[in-house]
Order: C-alpha cells, then sequence, then structure tokens
C-alpha cells in the first residue's frame, strides 16, 4: 500500500459536480438548467471564440511563463504596473499557491465559513490549521470576529467579498479598515471572484489598497463574468514583492496560450462586461422578487447566485430539482444556493421549484 499523507487520504475532495455535456446527455429535449457553478450563463464574447481558433495553430509551443501580453493588458485596465499582476489557472489555482507559500507545520489560516470550499481544501495542502469563523447574523462575513480569531501563528487571512455562498457584501471602507488592523506578517487575501458583479458601490474593489500595502492581495476571475471557466485563468493583485515570493509556489506553464489569448481578448470590450453585470441584476431582481413571493427566505445577494432557505429536507428538493434537469448547490440541510442563468433558465427554475414544493405538500 502506497503511503499517502495522512491529512490527504482524509481529504473529502473539491465536489465540481456533473459537467455540461454529461448533464445535458441526460435530459434530451427538455434540456437543462445549470444553476450550480457560478459561471456565466452565455458563451464567451465572439471575438474571444475567434481569438483562441487563431491561437490554436500555435498550442506545440509551450505558453509564455510570464504571460506578459496578459499581465500588461490587466495592468492597463487596473492603472498599475505589470509586475504588480501574475496569474494563474483560475482563482482556485492562484489561492492554492497563496496557500502553499504562507503554509506549513505551526502556521493556521482564518476565513469565514459557510464560504468557498477551497479554503479548507488549501489548508489541508498547505499543512495550516484551518480556523473557521461563523458569519454574523445577517449571514455577512463577521470581521469582528475575523479579527479576534487572528493569533501570532497566522500566516493567512482570507475574506471572500462577494462572499460565495451568501452573496453578502462587506463595503470598501469596512474592509479597509478591517486591513489596518491585521498584523504586518499576515497577508489579507480579498477573494472578489465576484467583484465584477457588485452594484453596492460603484468603486468596491480593493485593488487599489493591495498596490500600496505587502500583505494585501486580491484575486480576480476570468470564471466568471467573462465567461472563461472552462479556459482555467485567474489574476492576483499586489506588491510586486510580495507577488514574486507567492508564485515561488505555482507550477509553471499553469496559464495555457489560449487561456492567456482568450483573457487578454476579454478585456477589450468593458462595454459588454457592463451589459452583463446589467444582465445579471435583472436576473437577481427577478428571482429574488419571486422567491419574495412565494415567502422564501434568502439573502439579498451583490453577486451572480442566491443563498436561499428550504427548509428542512433541502437536500431532498435539490435531488428533486436534479432528476428534472435543474442543477443548482447542494447547501446544508435548510440552505441552498442557485446560480443566476439566462432569464427562460431563471423562470425555469422557479416553475419547477413550484412544482416540486407542490408536489411535497400534496
Ligand atoms: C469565491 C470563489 N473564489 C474562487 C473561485 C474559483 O474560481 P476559478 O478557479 O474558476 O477562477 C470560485 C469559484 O466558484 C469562488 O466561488
Amino acid at each position: 500500500m502506497v503511503r499517502i499523507r495522512a491529512a490527504i487520504d482524509h481529504l473529502v475532495p473539491y465536489d465540481g459536480g456533473p459537467g455540461f455535456e454529461e448533464f445535458s446527455r441526460r435530459f434530451g429535449a427538455r434540456g437543462i438548467a445549470m444553476l450550480a457553478g457560478n459561471e456565466y450563463p452565455t458563451p464567451p464574447f465572439p471575438e474571444v471564440v475567434d481569438a483562441i481558433a487563431s491561437a490554436a495553430g500555435g498550442i506545440n509551443r509551450y505558453p509564455d511563463a510570464g504571460t506578459v501580453r496578459l499581465r500588461e493588458a490587466l495592468a492597463g485596465m487596473l492603472g498599475t504596473t505589470p509586475d504588480c499582476v501574475w496569474t494563474g489557472a483560475g482563482s482556485s489555482e492562484n489561492l492554492t499557491t497563496a496557500a502553499r507559500a504562507l503554509g506549513g507545520p505551526g502556521t493556521s489560516f482564518v476565513y469565514p465559513w459557510p464560504s468557498f470550499a477551497m479554503y479548507p481544501i488549501n489548508a489541508v495542502y498547505a499543512d495550516a490549521e484551518s480556523i473557521r469563523v461563523p458569519l454574523d447574523e445577517a449571514l455577512r462575513v463577521d470581521l469582528e470576529a475575523l479579527a479576534g480569531a487572528i493569533r501570532d501563528d497566522t500566516t493567512l487571512v482570507i475574506i471572500c467579498n462577494p462572499n460565495n455562498p451568501t452573496g453578502s457584501y462587506l463595503s470598501r471602507a469596512e474592509i479597509h479598515e478591517f486591513a489596518d488592523r491585521v498584523p504586518e506578517s499576515t497577508l489579507v487575501l480579498v477573494d472578489e471572484a465576484y467583484g465584477e458583479f457588485v452594484a453596492a458601490e460603484e468603486h468596491s474593489s480593493l485593488i487599489p489598497l493591495a498596490v500600496e500595502r505587502p500583505n494585501l492581495v486580491v484575486a480576480r476571475t476570468f470564471s466568471k463574468i467573462y465567461g472563461l471557466a472552462g479556459l482555467r485563468v485567474g489574476y492576483m493583485v499586489g506588491q510586486a514583492p510580495t507577488l514574486r515570493s507567492l508564485r515561488k509556489a505555482q507550477s509553471p506553464f499553469v496559464v495555457g496560450s489560449l487561456a492567456e489569448v482568450a483573457a487578454t481578448t476579454s478585456l477589450r470590450f468593458p462595454e459588454r462586461v457592463r451589459e452583463r453585470f446589467e444582465l445579471n441584476r435583472r436576473g437577481v431582481d427577478y428571482l429574488e422578487g419571486a422567491l419574495a413571493d412565494r415567502g422564501v427566505r434568502y439573502v439579498p445577494t451583490q453577486a451572480n447566485f442566491i443563498w436561499l432557505r428550504l427548509g428542512p429536507g433541502t437536500p431532498g428538493i435539490v435531488q428533486e430539482l436534479l432528476e428534472m434537469g435543474t442543477l443548482i448547490r447542494k447547501g446544508t440541510e435548510e440552505w441552498t444556493r442557485v446560480s443566476i442563468g439566462t432569464d427562460s433558465e431563471n423562470r425555469r427554475f422557479i416553475e419547477d421549484l413550484d412544482l416540486v414544493l407542490r408536489r411535497r405538500r400534496s
């Protein structure tokens, strides 16, 4: 028997759910509503698809290990320099890289809970102790409790904003104030995977602070509003020496050349990103309204998903929806998460939910 590290052997791996193709095949004519992964529900911009096709002939070569073109384009958009931007194979991989760089025996990571499922997994990979801090009563990240949980051995504190799975949001000022209280030897990582969907304030990102402070990094991704989840590309913004240290823990060439081309091309269309933001808010308004009409409790969202309470029996309801081709995210015994889809997917979710709830009542 090979000797797997005990911590890895006991780990429950990240549950990515069924893939789109596999799930579609099962439901034929009725089609599916894929509302489990917080992806953007429509394809990437056509120019992006064309750029990938044009670049495909060159993939006999290794990608650019420094993703120079993408980092230059990002730096231009963000008003910073390319050395304050680093890239990875999605935010997941960037978070894992940061965890590897900051963990080790005798360290701890502090993060809110419930939150993104990779945080505890990364702590196991990194051999760091997990300190989970419950959300407050409104299901918001509890900054007071988070600050209180930081110990001398805490090397990483994560804030997910908006928080997955609750969609709750902290203002930039609140996080700034929190960051002022964190010791300089602890890295604050603000995971803004859903940052482009925030409607609460125009300037919500912590990126301007990240380029000023050695112990603050922001992680963003092309998987969500840009619709590139299948390609795996994301980025971190922070001070150059901090990023240089973190990336020593990263495998080489994690961003493939097609991913780099697609992400770089996507940045040329900010007006379409704005349209996507507005379409998402339309879906949020519809779904929040429909849930309120039905007396279903939910957390008002600043992201592209809603955390809702279906009460005891929630896992059974989620399973029944899945059997109808409407896939939402497994949550807890009483709560679950639905991603904002196209208008027709959103309507279908509500219709199917009505049907399941009626069936259960009769
Ligand atoms: C909060 C959060 N961070 C990071 C990610 C990772 O996204 P990706 O690895 O696709 O960039 C996700 C994905 O669902 C997420 O919800």
